[in-house]
């Protein structure tokens, strides 16, 4: 049984503690959410221009055209001072403290209709656990659309997965290899995806997936070990989301969180690395000692 609260107001540890059980938490009315909803819409419209609807916007666009924008777009979205505030700010509406939280430099995904392109930056994910990428077990996962979405163009959990073990191939995965060659080919695989992620060696149930389809900001949080991926967009238009992720100090240095089902990537302390504190973004390694 999984539970899923609806702009709950949540104390500090039960937060968490409901998250590493598996609960689903939906926030559809955050304040904090809309300004950076607004902010991610400039940043694609500084991008792709305003004379289009850049849900579109691959109607018109040749492929590495598209490419190279959205590899522009990423990079300035993701590596904003701007954007860092804004999960600060989030963690401050949720009630919690910005000081007890590391928090992963935030993406923006941007994924068109799966016929046009379904790799590289676009890369569309099959069902995967975070931690099979190498995610500690208190990684806290957040997701939510910039413009209204439909259900054949979202993002997919399923749940029933949360406490059965999936055979996978995360142990062939090392995190130290992907953040230092793989990541930054991203550009590389346009065509073709042939970089090795971690897949399920099962066949993936899809009667028990859970698909969110809401309006611009509204936000599913979820523990980073539920199994979810992206779905196929057959919708004919681009979908534009931010996910980000936070890690509560002690947790991350206590090793708790969510019970790792299947994972065994390799150099998971490599992703550390990628760490900001919320509070002041100081960089982990700054941090802790
Ligand atoms: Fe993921």
């Amino acid at each position: 049984m999984i539970n899923l609260y609806v702009n709950k107001v949540i104390p500090d540890q039960e937060f968490r503690s409901l998250i590493y059980s598996g609960a689903l938490i939906l926030y559809s009315k955050l304040a904090t959410n809309a300004d950076f909803c607004d902010y991610a819409k400039k940043c694609v419209l500084n991008e792709f221009g305003d004379d289009i609807d850049p849900r579109l916007i691959h109607v018109r666009l040749p492929i590495d055209e598209f490419v190279k924008k959205v590899a522009a777009l990423k990079a300035e979205f993701t590596n904003s001072i701007q954007s860092k505030a804004h999960i600060r700010d989030f963690l401050i509406e949720i009630g919690q403290d910005p000081k007890d939280y590391f928090l992963d430099v935030p993406r923006i995904r941007v994924v068109p209709d799966y016929d046009y392109l379904h790799a590289g930056v676009s890369y569309a994910y099959l069902p995967h656990r975070d931690t099979w990428y190498g995610a500690a077990d208190c990684q806290i996962n957040t997701w939510m659309p910039i413009f209204p979405i439909s259900a054949d163009q979202t993002m997919m959990l399923n749940p029933y997965y949360f406490d059965r073990p999936v055979k996978n191939t995360s142990g062939d995965w090392d995190l130290k290899n992907w953040v230092m060659n793989e990541r930054p080919a991203a550009k590389q695989h346009i065509a073709a995806e042939n970089r090795p992620h971690p897949l399920s060696l099962e066949q993936i149930r899809q009667e028990t997936e859970l698909r969110v389809a809401g309006e611009s900001g509204d936000m599913i949080v979820f523990s980073g070990a539920h199994l979810h991926g992206t779905v196929r967009n057959n919708s004919g238009q681009v979908r534009f989301s931010i996910d980000f992720r936070i890690y509560h100090c002690e947790d991350l240095l206590s090793r708790r969180g969510a019970r790792n089902q299947d994972g065994s990537a390799k150099n998971i302390e490599f992703g550390y690395r990628d760490l900001f504190r919320a509070s002041d973004f100081e960089p982990y390694s700054g941090v802790i000692k």
